[in-house]
């Protein structure tokens, strides 16, 4: 039996997942990284790979873009396919004094969606990682000499044309990664009982609206998903 939006069979899906948005991202992880992957899912393309790294297996699978693809696949994979931990690895647009190329660990996840109050009664959750994946990842980034920064990241809905005073609320309250799946990802890891960390390497500059060359993306994407692999020794 497979779930609604992915058809691998049940025991093919590892307890861990790594999540890129895009799904050829996730073949280009699993292939540069797991020992035998093997692809095993490809409903709408939305690929998901098992492997094995350090002996222990592992999957990496897009989730797409937003709030809502994200939350299909990631609720898919913690009940249909008893998935235990989901590492989100992606890219976020910096704010204030971050650079290009940072890697942020974030710690909580603030949204302009609507997707957490629907299922919190209309209130304010605080959609929030797991400690110790956050603690994990900043010990294993220590060790493989990366630089990482703890961050409050935001999660919208609108990639374009977003309200400009947005911004500004962002600033106020020091949040300083935009992104888009976040949140959804954290609520949904606090409703359904599994431990979620997204890692976000910054590729666009608000304040000079530069963007990151493809081939650093794909560097980035090595090294936050090395880093993903190490916070999930046991
Ligand atoms: N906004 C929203 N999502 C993003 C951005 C951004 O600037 N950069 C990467 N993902």
């Amino acid at each position: 039996m497979s779930s609604a939006h992915i058809d691998a069979a049940p025991g093919q899906i590892a307890d861990t997942v790594l999540l890129p948005g895009d799904p050829l991202r996730a073949r280009f992880v699993a292939q540069a990284l797991l020992a035998d992957p093997q692809q095993v899912t490809a409903r709408r393309n939305m690929l998901g790979f098992t492997g094995t790294w350090n002996g222990r297996p592992v999957s990496v699978m897009g989730g797409g873009m937003g709030i809502p693809s994200t939350a299909i696949y990631v609720t898919e994979l913690a009940r249909s396919y008893g998935v235990r931990r989901i590492i989100r690895i992606g890219t976020c647009g910096g704010l204030g004094d971050v650079a290009m190329g940072e890697v942020l660990l974030a710690q909580s996840g603030s949204t302009d969606s609507r997707f957490n109050r629907m299922q919190f009664g209309g209130h304010d959750l605080a959609a929030s990682a797991d400690f110790g994946l956050l603690r994990a990842a900043v010990d294993s980034a220590a060790e493989q000499d990366l630089a990482v920064r703890v961050a409050n990241v935001f999660s919208t809905d609108c990639f374009y044309d977003g309200d400009p005073q947005v911004l500004d609320h962002l600033r106020r309250h020091h949040i300083i990664g935009v992104e888009m799946e976040t949140a959804g990802l954290y609520g949904l890891a606090m409703r359904e009982g599994f431990r979620a960390l997204a890692i976000l390497t910054v590729s666009d500059l608000f304040a000079t609206g530069e963007s990151m060359p493809a081939a650093e993306r794909e560097q980035g994407l090595i090294r936050m998903a090395k880093l993903a692999l190490a916070c999930t020794e046991p």
